[in-house]
């Protein structure tokens, strides 16, 4: 077990450029294998989760070269050319690997088994495994868990509907499915989530519409390979926009910074909460919003976060319930129900982390009522949640004396050189 320990320091300093976006680095993947011709990806996430998934592809006989770190040339086979898998798909630690997996296993000939570590294994897949049902697939779970046992050679129809959570997951699931599907497939979202699988669809050349919400695609066309350049994570970046923010005297630019909007409501609530945080060099990059981010200390308040934001910032709440216990006043979560069946029970694991260092928190069934203040030392655990991990060490900085962070290793499945970059910023991070 890899445990750090994060001590106060100093103000961060410096330019850095986090790793490339894990969703985009999944569906580029996903989609160049079942293209028709050769794509590159550039600024891919060489992390654990992503590594999965090409790993996945190369079971099922797509040959991906690696020339270079953070680039893939994948060959593709074309929407029918994937073959049986030489064995169990392993998808690590990732719910978006398996979860858009199943939904493209569904329509295919073969037969396939998507497996996962121990945290995945307790990952409801209920959520998509009924909507592809409805599509005609099979897939045998235990009780709604992983294992998925999915089930080939069934023909699929497209449906209409309506996922009860907003999950990007579920909706590319259902849309990866429909690409196999007879007819029309079409989902309604009860909030926009990230649209990465319908803009890559575009990208590639598959006609899809959509609108805020909503998706619909037909099946039967084809995948023509192309480029995709993949810009750096922001959920990724949030740990050194809230460090850079939290942390006096601290000035940080961070480079080529993923802003698509669905993505970046941590932004909107730090600066509600009073952030000084600048975009320059906005431009599109392969088709998505791009910006470099100069974060200045500022103070910050507490603040209600409205529950029709969550789905824009669902992975960013573990730093944000970091900044919002330094913050002058009350800080209230409510909507974020969704945060209990992440890579780990979230809202449990940083309010006992949290507290532990003396932090005021109040957990409740969907979220958190966070009182600021200031932080002790001591020991916490991540429960082997990268982002929890990685929230502790920005908790850390702030602390009186050390703070000891138990299981990081995890923070390889999004985040690798996490440790190394955070040194390079200033801040005292080492693994025990
Ligand atoms: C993701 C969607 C979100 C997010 C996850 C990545 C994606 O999950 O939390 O890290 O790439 O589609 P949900 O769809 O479960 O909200």
């Amino acid at each position: 077990m890899i445990d750090w320990i994060s001590s106060p320091s100093g103000p961060l300093r410096g330019e850095i450029r986090v790793p490339g976006d894990k969703s985009i680095s999944h569906r580029a993947i996903m989609f160049a294998a079942l293209a028709d011709g050769t794509s590159r990806i550039t600024g891919f996430l060489e992390g654990e989760d992503t590594l999965a998934t090409a790993r996945a592809f190369a079971q099922m006989g797509v040959r991906i070269e690696a020339p270079r770190p953070s680039e893939r040339i994948v060959h593709g086979v074309g929407l029918h050319g994937l073959r049986a898998p030489d064995g169990e798909i392993d998808c690590g630690n990732a719910g978006t690997g398996m979860r858009l997996l199943a939904g493209l296993l569904a329509g295919q000939k073969f037969d396939s088994i998507l497996t996962g570590d121990e945290s995945l294994s307790k990952r409801p897949m209920q959520r998509v495994i009924e909507p592809l049902a409805r599509m005609g697939a099979k897939i045998v779970s235990h009780d709604g868990l992983p294992p998925l046992r999915i089930h080939g050679k069934q023909r699929l129809h497209g449906i209409d509907y309506a996922p009860p959570v907003a999950s990007a997951q579920v909706k590319s699931a259902i849309l990866l499915a429909g690409l196999y599907a007879d007819g029309e497939t079409r989902v309604r979202e009860p909030h926009p989530t990230r649209d990465y699988t319908e803009s890559m669809l575009r990208a590639f050349g598959w006609p899809i519409e959509s609108g805020s919400g909503w998706a619909k695609v037909s099946g039967g066309q084809g995948l023509r390979a192309t480029s995709v350049m993949v810009p750096a994570d922001f959920s990724s970046a949030a740990f050194f926009i809230v460090a850079a923010t939290l942390v006096p005297r601290s000035e940080l630019v961070l480079r080529d910074v993923g802003m698509n909007p669905r993505r970046t409501g941590l932004l909107v609530t730090l600066r509600a909460m009073g952030a000084d945080i600048r975009e320059s060099n906005q431009r599109l990059q392969g088709g998505e919003p791009v910006a470099d981010l100069v974060v200045s200390h500022a103070p910050l308040r507490g603040i209600d976060v409205p529950a029709g934001s969550v789905a824009g910032m669902i992975d960013e709440f573990p730093i944000l319930f970091v900044a919002a216990a330094t913050a002058q006043g009350t800080t209230r979560i409510r909507g974020a129900a969704e945060l209990r069946v992440k890579e780990s029970d979230r809202i449990a694991v940083m309010a006992k982390g949290l507290r532990a260092l003396g932090a005021s928190i109040e957990e409740t069934p969907d979220g958190a009522v966070i009182e600021g203040g200031k932080f002790a030392g001591g020991e916490v655990d991540s429960a082997g949640d990268h982002r929890c991990a990685m929230s502790f060490a920005v908790a850390g900085l702030l602390a009186a004396t050390p703070v000891r962070i138990a299981d990081c290793a995890n923070v390889a499945t999004s985040f690798p050189g996490f440790v190394e970059l955070a040194r390079a910023c200033g801040v005292f991070l080492t693994s025990a």
